[in-house]
């Protein structure tokens, strides 16, 4: 608690001390004047502290006017010192947001302390930490009120930024534990699969075809197991645990081979562009693992358009991504910064929600009516196994973009790669 009974802070910022009696100047002697003199040069030196604290301090009256405010306050919210110097302190509250507080309940508090979220001089918000001492005179009667503000945009930002890294890392390690689920069943069902398949199959080689009940049920049985085994298949993409012949690759000597299949399997209504980058560097891919994901991508992006009229943009290039923007991508643990090969495939379709966008890369997570799940979970063990990453950027009712990357092969003739902060 401050106490102040003689000082009284100007609208300069400086303080008046007034002498205990100024009815007979006669009485006031030489070392009363001395102590008043010191007085006012330790205030002169507190006010001079105060004036270059990083944190803000304002001194209000018990109305709320603005007597005293530092540097520091000031300038956190937008105003020049003399601006504010008269006014109310509302003027740093949203509107409402004020409490007056009556000399009767100042005289009871003594220090406060709360986080709130003031207004600067532009209009914009930004989070404080607030510490507020009633001032008092020496019988107790509450002069004014000093306040500490504390900008807290910083560290709500590492805070934010903290728990979005969290997310990621829980996200990735279920995705981890996901991943070797599946891929121990789909192994298990895999070998069960094939011999359910063999059995069918010499079931319908031993049957004469005049048996026909037999024979339906025998080619039944294959059909089904036929289905089940792409699933098991699929499954066993997304753990990543399937055999990757890779080889230098051309990116878009891929896409070009799947221009046809494209085609035909996306909805009529769907516009298809490309936009290949030239010179890409080679990637070492699997050309096979590398089909599936683009026909996943491209698959998803056409249901997202749906019945209406849309565009989907397939899209080949090269870039450098630093660590930071690596970290805003799915898988991105145990990858390097460098420069990456990409393809991204872009939809104006329905977009997601911050919930589907959660779950896209479960197994079995579809909001379709005839989806399985399985084809992003595909998808993700497919760019898992080249050690790429994934990065989506999704609007709801504007359209999504799935960028994959892929570490180009350096070729050392070339030297080191060079790095463009601006693609970062
Ligand atoms: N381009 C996209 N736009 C909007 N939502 C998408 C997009 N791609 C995927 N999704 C969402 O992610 C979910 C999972 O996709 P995924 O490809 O894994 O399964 P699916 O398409 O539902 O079924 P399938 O196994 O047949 O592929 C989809 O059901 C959909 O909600
Ligand atoms: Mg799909």
């Amino acid at each position: 608690m401050v106490t102040a009974d003689r000082f009284r802070p100007l609208e300069t910022g400086e303080y008046e001390v007034t002498p205990k009696s100024t009815k007979n100047t006669k009485e006031r002697t030489r070392p009363r004047q001395q102590d008043a003199r010191q007085v006012q040069e330790t205030l002169l030196r507190l006010q001079k502290a105060v004036e270059t604290m990083q944190l803000g301090v304002t001194i209000t009256d018990i109305t709320g006017k603005i007597v005293y405010t530092n540097t520091a306050d000031a300038r956190m919210h937008g105003h020049a010192v003399d601006e504010l110097v008269g006014e109310d302190v509302s003027i740093f509250c949203l509107p409402g947001y004020r409490r007056s507080l009556s000399a009767g309940q100042l005289g009871r508090m003594k220090s406060w302390q709360r986080e709130s979220m003031n207004v600067r001089k532009d209009g914009s918000l930004f989070p404080v930490s607030l510490m507020s001492d009633v001032v008092q005179d020496a019988h107790g009667r509450p002069l004014g009120i000093v306040t500490t503000c504390e900008d807290l945009t910083e560290s709500k930002r590492t805070e934010a930024q903290r728990e979005r890294l969290e997310v990621q890392v829980r996200q990735s390690q279920k995705l981890e534990s996901l991943g070797v689920l599946a891929g121990g069943v789909a192994h298990d069902l895999s070998h069960v699969l094939q011999g359910i398949l063999g059995n069918a199959r010499l079931v319908l080689s031993n049957v004469p075809p005049e048996a026909t009940t037999l024979h339906e049920h025998a080619a039944a049985l294959e059909r089904d197991a036929i289905k089940l085994s792409d699933l098991t298949n699929q499954l066993l993409a997304y753990s990543g645990d399937t055999e990757v012949e890779t080889a230098p690759l051309d990116l878009n000597d891929v896409v070009l081979d799947m221009v046809h299949v494209i085609e035909v399997s996306k909805a009529a209504n769907v516009e298809l562009r490309y936009d290949l980058g030239t010179d890409l560097p080679m990637i070492d891919a699997d050309a096979t693992k590398f089909r599936q994901l683009i026909n996943h991508l491209t698959m998803n992006a056409s249901e997202a358009i749906g019945d209406a009229n849309g565009i989907m943009t397939v899209r080949t290039g090269v870039r450098w991504a630093n660590r930071s923007y690596l970290a805003g991508t799915y898988l991105s643990q145990d990858v390097s910064p460098g420069r990456y090969v990409y393809l991204e495939v872009l939809d104006n379709g329905c977009g997601m929600d911050r919930e589907t966008k959660a779950r896209v890369f479960d197994p079995f997570f579809t909001t379709k009516a005839a989806g399985r799940g399985l084809g992003l979970a595909a998808a993700m063990g497919i760019v898992r196994g080249h050690k790429g990453v994934i990065r989506i950027d999704t609007f709801p009712e504007r359209g999504t973009s799935f960028l994959v990357l892929i570490p180009a092969i350096e070729d050392p003739a070339d030297g080191p790669a060079t790095h463009d902060d601006g693609l970062g």
